[in-house]
């Protein structure tokens, strides 16, 4: 078994295991090949039941990279049922007891029934995990748009048109050495085109490396 950085008692990691393998086993049923666009009624139609949440390895990779800068700011642009909030959620309460501070994940999700399932599924996890979550219902253009503070980490698991528009909303607030993550950046190189040429742009401020996770995950640091 490959090792795990994850600190987490036993009853919140078997109840995350479980809500990995609900969205595994739902995304086993969608015809990928045969989606609508990802900004239109039909897809989100489609999507409106769906998990699609961040592969088990790349949620632990994130808390990992959480805990390894201390952050303490985090914003997550799309949180869908929440299952990845669940490990910005742990890093932060547990770089907030660590550092002295307080910590907060800012998580965004356009979907009132998708928010709402949220949140129960954060009930279930415990009032730890409850409590260090600002859910923000709505689009991300407003939503992110203020009050984020200084932040140290966003996570982009959006569909990729929402990418650049997310990271733009959140850049003004980033603190240098902030990180950013993207998810599926080798499935999905062509919509996350615009984000790329953005961030790679001589002088932007970004510095990109796609790691090998199935689908690709991007890790950018604002230097
Ligand atoms: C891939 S899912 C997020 C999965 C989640 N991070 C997890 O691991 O459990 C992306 C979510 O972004 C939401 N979304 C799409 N467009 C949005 C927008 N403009 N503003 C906020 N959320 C949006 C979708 O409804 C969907 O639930």
């Amino acid at each position: 078994m490959a090792p795990s950085a994850l600190i987490a008692d036993e009853p919140l990691r078997s109840f995350l295991q479980a809500l990995h393998g609900q969205s595994l086993t739902q995304e086993a049923g969608v015809e990928w090949s045969a989606l609508p666009p990802q900004t239109s009624d039909a897809f989100d139609d489609i999507m409106r039941d769906k998990f699609i949440a961040l592969d088990q390895d790349k949620c632990e990779l994130v808390y990992h990279i959480l805990r390894s800068i201390k952050a303490t700011t985090i914003v997550e642009a799309g949180t869908s049922f929440g299952v990845s909030t669940i490990y910005l959620a742990l890093a932060a309460a547990q770089n907030a007891h660590a550092e002295s501070k307080p910590a907060k994940v800012i998580a965004t999700e356009k979907e009132p029934s998708k928010a709402a399932r949220a949140q129960e599924i954060w009930a279930q996890a415990g009032k730890k995990i409850e409590d260090m979550i600002d859910l923000r219902i709505g689009d991300l253009r407003e939503t992110l748009a203020k009050d984020l503070g200084e932040v140290d980490f966003l996570l982009l698991d959006i569909w990729t048109p929402l990418s650049l528009p997310a990271l733009k909303a959140v850049q003004p607030s980033l603190r240098r050495g902030a990180v950013i993550v993207a998810d599926n950046t080798l499935k999905a190189t062509q919509g996350y085109q615009d984000l790329f040429d953005y961030v790679d742009a001589e002088g932007s401020g970004f510095k990109r490396v796609t790691l090998p996770y199935t689908g690709g995950l991007d890790m950018v640091i604002y230097q």
